[in-house]
């Protein structure tokens, strides 16, 4: 077990719906089977040698696991944790005093790293590279620069935005894991443990429903299975079924396809004001009141994924199933 939690950005409701429902260790881990292969050898080569695991970055969407693959590292090296985030930390004196409290081996767990300021990013470097941080102490002609041997400790860094890391943070990651949607049996698989953890009642059917239409994202299938069961429990006996998933889904406003507002907005926007492409992403975020690059890197991967935006050489398009879709809302 982890055993030490320092800071972290996530909501009262997070910590408690993610706290209980995260898989530990690799083994009980469902899905993203090429980084939990790849993670197995480095883990187990690192403890061999009795060294600190390499730096290890994730990117994806939000909700695919970054933060819990981060919480299974330290448990299977057997390490503490520490889990800040780039908005966070606005000073470098305070990721100084961050890495200086670390003990050999620590997992130092960076959410949204790409958002760290260059002050902060630029002491991180000698940290990553060599494990010792260069602080200057005093003002003007008085000033000297001490440099601090750190203990060998693992950065995890985790992203959404993969594209607005510098060249030198990123390459200073040994290893380097793109996450992916899950599939809807890897979804399925994943809810049936939650419900288990939960003790709520759920048919195969009923599983496959909320899998479906969570958006290839074990963060939101573990909530809406939440929300599902309130509903399972005042309207109907306790169980989900098929039939309540779809009621409770229809009212939260999730589609058939996993789609949210935002989801539905962008391509609404697309076929509505561009006729249907092609369309500039700068466009369409624009258009809706939504920040480009979480358009293009938090809402679009799953909708290109699905065949709904085809992305050209001139713009995004809105595909046949995108149309259909849409007519059919
Ligand atoms: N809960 C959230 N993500 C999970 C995963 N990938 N495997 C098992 N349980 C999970």
């Amino acid at each position: 077990m982890a055993k030490r939690i320092i800071t972290t950005d996530f909501t009262e409701e997070d910590k408690k719906i993610e706290g209980s429902l995260r898989p530990q260790l690799l083994s009980n881990y469902i899905g993203q089977e090429k980084v939990k292969e790849n993670l197995k050898v480095y883990i187990e080569a690192a403890k061999q040698r009795n060294e600190s695991l390499d730096h290890v970055l994730f990117f994806g969407p939000p909700g695919l696991g970054k933060t819990t693959l981060a919480g299974i590292i330290a448990n299977e090296m057997g390490v503490s944790i520490k889990i800040t985030s780039g908005p966070a930390i606005e000073k470098p004196g305070e990721m100084a005093a961050i890495l200086n409290n670390l003990q050999e081996g620590d997992v130092l767990f960076v959410d949204e790293i790409h958002r760290l300021n260059r002050q902060v990013e630029e002491l991180l470097y000698p940290a990553m590279e060599d494990y010792v941080i260069d602080i200057i102490i005093g003002k003007g002609s008085a000033a000297k620069s001490i440099r601090i041997d750190l203990p060998k400790f693992t950065l995890v860094g985790a992203t959404t935005r993969a594209g607005m890391l510098t060249p030198p943070l990123r390459d200073r990651f040994g290893v380097v894991n793109r996450l992916e949607f899950y599939t809807v049996e890897e979804l399925k698989e994943i809810i049936l443990r939650s419900a288990e953890v939960l003790q709520v009642e759920i048919d195969g059917e009923g599983a496959t429903e909320l899998a479906r239409r969570s958006r290839g994202t074990p963060r939101l299938a573990n909530r809406l299975l939440k929300r599902v069961r309130d509903f399972a429990q005042v309207k109907y006996d306790g169980r989900i079924t098929k039939e309540v998933a779809g009621f409770a889904l229809d009212l939260l406003e999730v589609d058939k396809l996993g789609l949210d507002n935002i989801d539905r907005a962008i391509l609404v926007t697309m076929i509505e004001k561009f006729s249907g492409g092609p369309v500039g992403v700068e466009a369409i975020a624009t258009t809706i009141g939504e920040d480009p690059g979480t358009v293009e890197e938090v809402y679009e991967p799953y909708l290109v994924q699905n065949g709904l935006i085809l992305r050209t050489p001139r713009g995004r398009v809105a595909s046949e199933l995108a149309y259909r879709h849409i007519g059919l809302l």
